[in-house]
């Protein structure tokens, strides 16, 4: 990935500034959680349903609400980066190398009307409307990390259902062991497509399992609206114990296939880029240490930088598919 030291420049944290950090979080993260359990119990019983959006809308796209998700893991109750730096602060290479770009550039994306096609080793492909995919399961908000591999992290609301649902309904044959997710690549919309930065159109992939572990969220919102172009409208992966590039934006095709398909990072720079790219501290990117990252949003002068967790903090609900796999090899 090209990597840009920004005003924040990665630095190291020495090993007192870990401990009590992770202490004062987990004591506010209690605070939050009891705070949010009676806000959110208080409001259900108001509103009479089981389904209301978590989080305060922007009031800037479309509403897209989501039910609170009952699946294990799926709301931190870290505190929510800002809508602003969640959509002014992007990695969306169509739309340009540089931070600030996709926010500036993807205006030009055109969201609707919007297909995917599933193809490839399974009973029913077919080409699904956003409308088609859109009704196919309820639309929970899940509070996910995403960490991304340059040593940043955020935590968005977001709002879509497990891709397993998607995958049931195409039913894979016996033979498929993988899933390629396949962005769009237009170059009429998205001006960075035909540069040489990577390969298009932009590819990523998951093991069978992976896709069907209910944390893989095909994602439509978040911040109870619809995605902005910028962040991968109008429907994109989010795989939230894995670095960020392997969450795919404004997805076309999903292709299920029988061997480990090519990435595009893993195109571009295959020893710095793996397939599994699971979120890891003890394994370093090549050029950098991947111990800490440092919270959009967090980031004044004497900010201390997080310890960054195995799986991105979902251990309990990941770890054991990766159980026997040496993950340094595997990277
Ligand atoms: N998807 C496409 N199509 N193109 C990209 O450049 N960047 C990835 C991922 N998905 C990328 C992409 C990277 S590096 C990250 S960190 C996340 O999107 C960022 O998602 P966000 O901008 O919504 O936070």
């Amino acid at each position: 990935m090209l990597i840009r030291t920004d005003r924040n420049g990665y630095h190291h944290p020495v090993a007192s500034e870990i401990t009590p950090q992770a202490v004062y979080e987990d004591r506010r993260r209690m605070l939050q959680w009891m705070a949010t359990g009676a806000a959110g119990a208080a409001l259900a019983s108001w509103a009479g349903r089981e389904a209301f959006a978590q989080t305060a809308r922007p009031g800037k796209l479309a509403a897209l609400p989501g039910a609170k998700s009952g699946v294990a893991g799926a709301t931190t109750m870290e505190k929510v980066t800002d809508y602003k730096d969640a959509t002014t602060y992007n990695n969306f290479y169509e739309f340009g190398t540089d931070k600030a770009d996709p926010a500036q550039n993807a205006h030009t994306l055109k969201p609707s009307p919007w297909t995917v096609e599933v193809e490839g080793l399974v009973k029913k492909p077919g080409k699904y409307t956003l409308e088609d995919l859109l009704k196919l399961s309820a639309q929970e908000e899940r509070i996910y990390r995403l960490r991304c591999v340059e040593g940043w992290s955020m935590v968005i609301p977001w709002v879509g259902y497990s891709l397993a649902n998607l995958v049931n309904k195409v039913e894979p044959m016996g033979n498929a062991r993988y899933i390629e997710f396949l962005s769009l690549a237009d170059p009429k919309t998205m001006p960075f497509v035909g540069s040489r930065v990577l390969d298009w159109p932009y590819a990523e992939g998951l093991r069978m399992d992976e896709a069907m572990n209910p944390l893989t969220l095909l994602t439509f919102g978040m911040y109870g609206e619809v995605l902005p172009n910028q962040n991968g409208a109008p429907v994109r992966l989010v795989v939230p114990w894995k670095y960020g590039f392997k969450s795919g934006k404004s997805i076309v095709k999903i292709r299920f296939v029988e061997k480990e398909p090519r990435t595009a990072w893993n195109k571009a720079a295959a020893n710095e880029y793996g397939f599994y790219s699971n979120v890891n501290p003890n394994v370093d990117h090549p050029r950098w240490s991947q111990a800490s990252e440092r919270r959009i949003g967090e980031d004044g002068l004497f900010t201390k930088k997080r310890k960054t967790l195995m799986f991105n903090g979902y251990e309990a609900q990941v770890g054991q598919m990766y159980a026997g796999m040496d993950l340094k090899k595997n990277y």
